[in-house]
Parts: structure tokens; C-alpha cells; sequence
């Protein structure tokens, strides 16, 4: 009889952390920046390993970036199931050489942003669930509650107010069928602009993808606000 865990594979995490942080600070790395008592990278890597199903993760960084992430991960968490990848111009890009570097038994994978420190381990467990119950993938996302414009080409005059009711702001963790996302990587012609790694699978017809409800705390630190808030959401946890 085949045992259960390996019937449904293992579970590993891609965590892009190549990028250059630019709206953050052309001085100081984001990932690399304080968040009560921890560098932003170690808060995201020890959420994701915490979460029971997480087998290990891949983290993606630039050349420059990764001996010195190499030495934090050692430093914080000796013993953590983490190996490294250099990335690549984008965040797609930083997401496939991810994939790439995925040990062979890896048969479910979530893609974690690196600048997302406040995730939480019950729905990373959530959306790694909605992938073993048979869907492509799971997306953790919050909902709008603002009302949204599209406005015509001048980008000014309003053209149309979108029906909020099924807007969705999303957020990682993405998680995939690992065979199904190398499949979407490898059909979507490199030059499509891509914000997500959802819009591969949607734009390579390989669903369904469901949502997650999120939460507005698992924030991503684009500017230096964010580290503020994020410190502020952490304070009162
Ligand atoms: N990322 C990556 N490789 C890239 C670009 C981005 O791995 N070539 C990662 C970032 O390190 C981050 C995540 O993707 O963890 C989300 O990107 P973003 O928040 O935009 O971070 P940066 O690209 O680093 O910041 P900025 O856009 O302000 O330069
Ligand atoms: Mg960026």
C-alpha cells in the first residue's frame, strides 16, 4: 500500500530574494533590515519552515547577495533544510532558476517573496491543502475593500468602476503543482510581462487556481513605511 507522504510528495518552497530592493534604499538591503530583533529574510524563512508540510525551500538570490545570505542563514539556522540559487533580471526569471534548483522529489511547490516576513504558518498550510485536494494551484489573496477605477487611455478620466465583489489583491504564498508551473514557465514566452506566477498558469491555460483568503498583516516591505507597519502588526501579535 503506498504510504500517504509519498503519494502526495514532498513540499518545498521557492523564496525569490534576488531582487535590488530599489523603492526600499539604494543604501541598506531590505531582507537584510531589523524587524524586531531578526533580519527580515530570517523572520520569512523561519515562518515557512515552521509550517508542518514544508519539507525545505530554495532561496534565490543575486550573485552579489549570496554569500552573505549563505552566512545569515548559517548564523540564525544552522541545521535548516535550505539550499541556494542565483536569480535573474526579473522575479520570474529569479522564480525559474527557483524551480530549477528544486531536488528531484519535490512535488508541490510554493513561491514565497522573501520581502513578505509576516506570513503565517497556518495558511501557508491552507494553500499547500487546496493543492493536495487536486487544484493546479492556490493563491493566498485578500479581498478589495476600496472601490476601483479603470480610467481610458489619458489614464484620468474614469472609463469604469470595477465590481469589487471579485477583486482579490494577491499575495504569496502561490502554490503549484510543481510539474504543471515548470510546464507554464516553460510555454509563456520569456518577454510576457508577468506579475505573478498565477498569471503563467492562467495565461497557459493550466488551471484551476483557487484563492485563499489571506491576511492584510502578511504585508510585502517595498518601502520603508512597510517596515514600520510590519513592526507595528508584530508588536501586537
Ligand atoms: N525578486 C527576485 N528577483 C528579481 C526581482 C525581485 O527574486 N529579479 C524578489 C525580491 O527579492 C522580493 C520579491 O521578488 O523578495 C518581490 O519583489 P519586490 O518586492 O519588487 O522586491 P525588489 O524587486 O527587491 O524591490 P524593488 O522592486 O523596489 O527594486
Ligand atoms: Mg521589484
Amino acid at each position: 500500500m503506498p504510504d500517504l507522504v509519498s503519494s502526495s510528495g514532498s513540499v518545498w518552497a521557492v523564496v525569490p530574494a534576488g531582487g535590488s530592493g530599489s523603492r526600499f534604499s539604494q543604501q541598506q538591503d531590505k531582507l537584510l533590515a531589523e524587524l524586531v530583533g531578526r533580519p527580515v529574510l530570517i523572520h520569512t524563512v523561519q515562518a515557512l519552515l515552521s509550517a508542518p508540510s514544508v519539507d525545505g525551500l530554495v532561496l534565490v538570490s543575486s550573485d552579489m547577495n549570496q554569500a552573505a545570505y549563505q552566512t545569515l542563514i548559517r548564523q540564525w539556522l544552522p541545521d535548516a533544510p535550505v539550499h541556494f540559487a542565483i536569480g535573474g533580471d526579473t522575479r520570474r526569471d529569479s522564480v525559474f532558476q527557483g524551480l530549477l534548483a528544486l531536488p528531484g522529489e519535490a512535488r508541490i511547490v510554493l513561491i514565497h517573496d522573501a520581502a513578505r516576513p509576516l506570513i503565517q504558518p497556518e495558511i501557508v498550510e491552507a494553500s499547500i491543502t487546496a493543492v493536495r485536494q487536486g487544484n493546479s494551484g492556490a493563491i493566498v489573496a485578500v479581498p478589495i475593500h476600496d472601490t476601483v477605477k479603470q480610467t481610458a487611455s489619458d489614464n484620468r478620466t474614469i472609463a469604469q468602476t470595477l465590481d469589487r465583489s471579485r477583486l482579490w489583491r494577491a499575495q504569496t504564498p502561490q502554490v503549484f503543482d510543481k510539474a504543471r508551473l515548470l510546464q507554464a514557465h516553460q510555454h509563456i514566452a520569456p518577454d510576457t510581462p508577468v506579475t505573478d506566477d498565477a498569471q503563467l498558469m492562467e495565461l497557459a491555460g493550466l488551471g484551476p487556481v483557487t484563492v485563499i483568503s489571506g491576511d492584510e498583516r502578511n504585508l510585502k516591505i517595498t518601502t520603508p513605511t512597510d517596515l514600520l507597519m510590519a513592526e507595528a502588526f508584530l508588536q501586537t501579535r
